[in-house]
């Protein structure tokens, strides 16, 4: 089933700028600090991990030399990106709040993709996604990139030099309308080529911002024990942001 939102830019016609844009090597130390809190929360020693919307499968790099991932997105074009970075791992094409793969893993995580969950509805169908892939035990985590609690606009800009072009970007993160449960995040992307030709182009990111007793509950009526943890990262403010886990009760 396929609910209608067109997927930003930056995951199809400028899905192969995405390794310059968001580098594996950036991914480290935060991969480091999900899989500790993955670790933590399942009752047996985790082997299998499921990622739903693994993007170019940065967080994935570094993972998978813990975890044997199966990773799931949308986006064939940014398949195409985590597949050449990540060979060893299993890829499919699918949605998060559809997707079924018949098969129960010891973990599922769900990176900043979640924020591609800008309604209600659609959050809780992938966290019940989540939760039909996770084997008793063990455990989902969810790492929004805002919480309706610590949101503030901000304005960040990034970029590397790749093989033969390079890009640069400004984020313009800013929530129109506090009311309701999303956000914006509006990219200007400068592409220029081998050639040194520049382009300049516009990208909107519309976002999903709910509040932590919303997390909590959702996780909650989906079967989850759920709590939040706050995101610790050096390059980021303490308390500045929570990731949220769901316990699958053993049968
Ligand atoms: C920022 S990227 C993820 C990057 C990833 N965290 C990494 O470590 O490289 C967000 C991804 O979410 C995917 N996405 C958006 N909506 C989705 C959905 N409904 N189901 C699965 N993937 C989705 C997009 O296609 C995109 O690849």
């Amino acid at each position: 089933m396929n609910y209608g939102n067109p997927l930003p830019r930056l995951y199809s016609e400028f899905s192969s700028w995405w390794p310059i844009l968001s580098a594996p090597e950036d991914y480290a130390e935060e991969a480091a600090f999900y899989r500790k809190v993955i670790i933590s929360a399942c009752s047996t020693s985790p082997e299998t991990l499921l990622e739903l919307g693994c993007g170019g499968g940065n967080n994935a790099s570094h993972l998978k030399k813990f975890f044997r991932m199966t990773l799931v997105d949308l986006s064939p074009d940014m398949l195409i990106v985590s597949r050449s970075l990540n060979p060893e791992c299993e890829h499919i094409e699918g949605d998060m709040r559809t997707i079924r793969l018949k098969r129960e893993f010891d973990a599922v995580f769900v990176h900043d993709a979640i924020v591609y969950m800008n309604t209600e509805a659609d959050l809780q169908r992938a966290i019940e996604t989540a939760f039909m892939h996770c084997k008793p035990g063990g455990a989902a985590l969810f790492a929004p990139d805002h919480i309706r609690e610590t949101f503030s606009p901000s304005t960040k800009y990034g970029g590397h030099d790749g093989k033969g072009r390079s890009m640069r970007y400004l984020e313009w993160t800013w929530d129109p309308d506090p009311s309701d449960s999303t956000y914006i995040v509006d990219f200007a992307y400068l592409l220029r080529d081998a050639d040194g030709e520049m382009c300049c182009e516009y990208d909107r990111h519309v976002c999903g911002l709910f509040g932590r007793q919303d997390w909590l509950r959702m996780i909650t009526e989906a079967g989850f024990q759920a709590r939040a943890i706050p995101f610790e990262h050096s390059k980021i403010e303490p308390g500045s942001c929570d990731v949220f886990i769901g316990v699958k009760p053993r049968r």
